[in-house]
């Protein structure tokens, strides 16, 4: 098989020239981006992901568009969740799990060397299943990120509310700012997760299955916040609801999972296309049989 990526090479011939290991640079209190940033926000070439010798999935070759939602679909165990981890190195924190090949943000390789891993969480946000609102109040939930990662911040008012305004629950919460966000219905926790998210200024947002834990009216809530996100973010969703990465997505990954002669499951990426062309006129059989539900 083809190896076109080491591990080891910081910069392609195609990215923007930068310096191996230099931190990513964006100052932490710009708000706004330039709107003309061209190019892929995120790439993957040849990325395989490990948990100690398990192979969990491999031939990952993705470029995640700009202000679009992209969706990873696939049956339960197929590494979705795996690789949107190694998206913004959330995979660092699991022990014995180590990424192969090469994940380029703006052309910076996230595994390089002196790449600050906390750097790129703040500018890669994630979201989970299951909402995790901090035990503290709806304001500490949002103020926390910008405090500890010592953004630049002019008025944290400001910033609370513009972060609980962009994920749409600011008209819900801005009577109970000092009151427990645990309190707060699941749809309204997940979108003060997002909200959290949003607040350290990110580029992009990991959601892996945001509304699996919601109730279906929450869960459009969810579906029509993410539209409204991708005027200013970049969204990566996971989802095992192929109804709903029909409905948010502009670009749809389908993964599955082969066993080996040992007998050994291992996640692949099977296509990766325009979600109108995935869902209607797919290249691979496999993805048909998925999508028309004979499989998974
Ligand atoms: N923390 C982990 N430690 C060890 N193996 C893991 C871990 N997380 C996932 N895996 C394995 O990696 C494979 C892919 O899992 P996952 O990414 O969770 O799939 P999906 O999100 O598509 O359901 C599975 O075989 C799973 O058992
Ligand atoms: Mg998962």
């Amino acid at each position: 098989m083809a190896h076109a990526t080491s591990p080891n090479t910081h910069v392609s011939a195609d990215a923007p020239q930068k310096t191996p290991g230099l931190h990513l640079d964006v100052a932490h209190a710009k708000a706004s981006r330039p709107a003309s940033r061209s190019g892929p926000a995120i790439t993957c070439d040849d990325v395989k992901v490990f948990y100690k010798q398990h192979l969990a999935v491999r031939d990952v070759n993705l470029s995640f568009a700009r202000n679009e939602v992209s969706a990873l679909i696939g049956p339960s165990g197929c590494g979705k969740s795996t690789v949107l981890r190694s998206l913004n190195r959330m995979n660092d924190l699991i022990p014995g799990a180590r990424v192969e090949g090469m994940v380029r943000f703006e052309g910076t390789d996230i595994y390089g060397e002196g790449v600050d891993a906390t750097e790129v969480r703040r500018r890669i946000g994630m979201v989970f299943q299951k909402p995790n609102p901090f035990p503290k109040s709806i304001y500490e939930n949002i103020a926390y990120g910008p405090r500890v990662t010592k953004m630049q911040v002019d008025n944290m008012d400001d910033l609370v509310e513009e972060a609980l305004r962009k994920a749409a629950i600011w008209d819900e919460v801005k009577g109970k700012l000092k009151e427990s966000a645990l309190a707060l219905s699941g749809g309204q926790q997940q979108r003060l997760c997002i909200a959290r998210a949003i607040a350290t200024k990110p580029q992009v947002i990991l959601m892996d299955e945001p509304c699996s834990a919601l109730d279906p009216i929450a869960t459009l809530k969810i579906e029509d916040l993410m539209e409204e996100l991708t005027k200013e973010f970049t969204i990566i969703i996971v989802t095992h609801n192929m109804q709903q990465a029909a409905r948010v997505s502009q670009r749809t990954a389908f993964f599955t999972a082969e066993a080996d002669e040992h007998g050994d499951r291992t996640g692949r990426l099977v296509e990766y296309d325009e979600t109108a062309k995935m869902f209607s006129n797919p290249n691979d059989q496999r993805t048909e049989d998925y999508i028309s539900g004979r499989f998974g």
